[in-house]
């Protein structure tokens, strides 16, 4: 048996700030923001917009294209950074308000890498006989987000993306995934504060831990092997070669870090999808939104062979192969 992708919806907020809204904002330029990031323009969220609305209408979408009833979802697992609260989880407020049954909801914390965690997670799920599970990837980081700092400022977006998994006993579905974690390099990025070690306090506040801290350059070092690993890991568990695949589909961060992936990988940049020029780094949104893209553009089509990888907060990594 396997899970397959039944469906795929993503959203993204209508606000945009574009480089040259950086420009007036800190000391950068559109310049240096395309050319080391990639990126030109970011959605962003309104004040009212919290991650679950972002997750909701995601999902719907996912549920139209699967053609699933909100009353037929058999668990919900939401991946985000930015949760609407602590708790209860975003899972457990997309629940009620999709009109799903008394179902399976939870959050999971797994940075970037959170909706291939999910997807992990669900296909577990699948095989102990749940069906029409709804994976999101959502995150919120421009909440979190310091406007001063123009370091990280200028690289988040917002965004949210969802899959319906489903059983199958086809050809198609997930083949092969692989997963690891480095907890011993958290620190190059982190939201210190608002947590049980450093508690919201006007202190906090005043020295600004609330909001995302992350040394670039040492997250683009990590990034680049971690992406390598899990392609590598992911295609040898499915005995397949990186020339097979139809499609990359890689956590969108940085076009350097794209870039460098596919040329270790050995696969061409007409087979990757990128988008993080108009939407920047959505964490966790990041690969469904591409992968929601890629099937609306006609990239991803029923049987393309598809390879998903992903770096995050943690250190986490990992890789899905499948067979749409
Ligand atoms: N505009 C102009 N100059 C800038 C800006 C900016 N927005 N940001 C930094 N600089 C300056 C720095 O101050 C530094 O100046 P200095 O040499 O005088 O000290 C110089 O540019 C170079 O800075 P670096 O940090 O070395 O630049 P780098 O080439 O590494 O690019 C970047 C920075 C884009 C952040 C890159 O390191 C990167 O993308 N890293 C990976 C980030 C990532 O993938 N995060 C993903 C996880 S996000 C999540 O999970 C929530």
């Amino acid at each position: 048996m396997k899970a397959l992708i039944a469906g795929i919806g993503s959203y993204v907020p209508e606000k945009v700030l574009t480089n040259f809204d950086f420009e007036k904002m800190v000391d950068t330029s559109d310049e240096w923001i395309r050319t080391r990031s990639g990126i030109k323009e970011r959605h962003v969220t309104t004040e009212d917009q919290a991650t679950s609305d972002l997750s909701l209408i995601a999902a719907q979408r996912a549920l139209k294209s699967a053609g699933v009833k909100s009353r037929d979802v058999g668990a919900i697992i939401l991946a985000t950074a930015t949760p609407d609260m602590l708790f209860p989880s975003t899972a457990c407020l997309v629940q009620a308000r999709i009109g799903a049954p008394h179902v399976i909801a939870f959050d999971i914390s797994a940075g970037c890498t959170g909706f291939l965690y999910g997807l992990a997670v669900a296909e577990s799920f699948i095989i102990h006989g749940y069906d029409n599970l709804l994976v999101i990837g959502a995150d919120n980081l421009t909440k979190i987000t310091d406007y001063t700092d123009r370091t990280t400022c200028v690289l988040f977006g917002d965004g949210a993306g969802a899959a319906v998994i489903k059983k199958s006993d086809g050809k198609n579905g997930i083949i092969s995934s692989y997963f690891a974690s480095d907890g011993s390099s958290w620190e190059p990025l982190q939201q210190p504060a608002g947590g049980s070690r450093v508690p919201a306090s006007h202190d906090s506040v005043n020295k600004r831990l609330h909001f995302i801290k992350m040394q670039g350059n040492e997250v683009f070092k990590l990034a680049v092997r971690a992406m390598f690993e899990a392609a590598t890991k992911t295609l040898k568990r499915a005995k397949i070669q990186a020339s097979e695949i139809d499609c990359l589909i890689p956590h969108q961060a940085n076009i350097r870090i794209i870039e460098a992936s596919a040329k270790r990988l050995h696969i061409p940049m007409d087979k990757v999808i990128v988008n993080l020029d108009r939407y920047g780094n959505t964490s966790a949104a990041s690969i469904p939104l591409a992968l929601d893209e890629a099937v609306q553009q006609g990239r991803v089509r029923k049987g393309s062979l598809v390879l998903m990888i992903a770096f995050g907060a943690g250190f986490t990594w990992g890789g899905v192969l499948f067979r749409y």
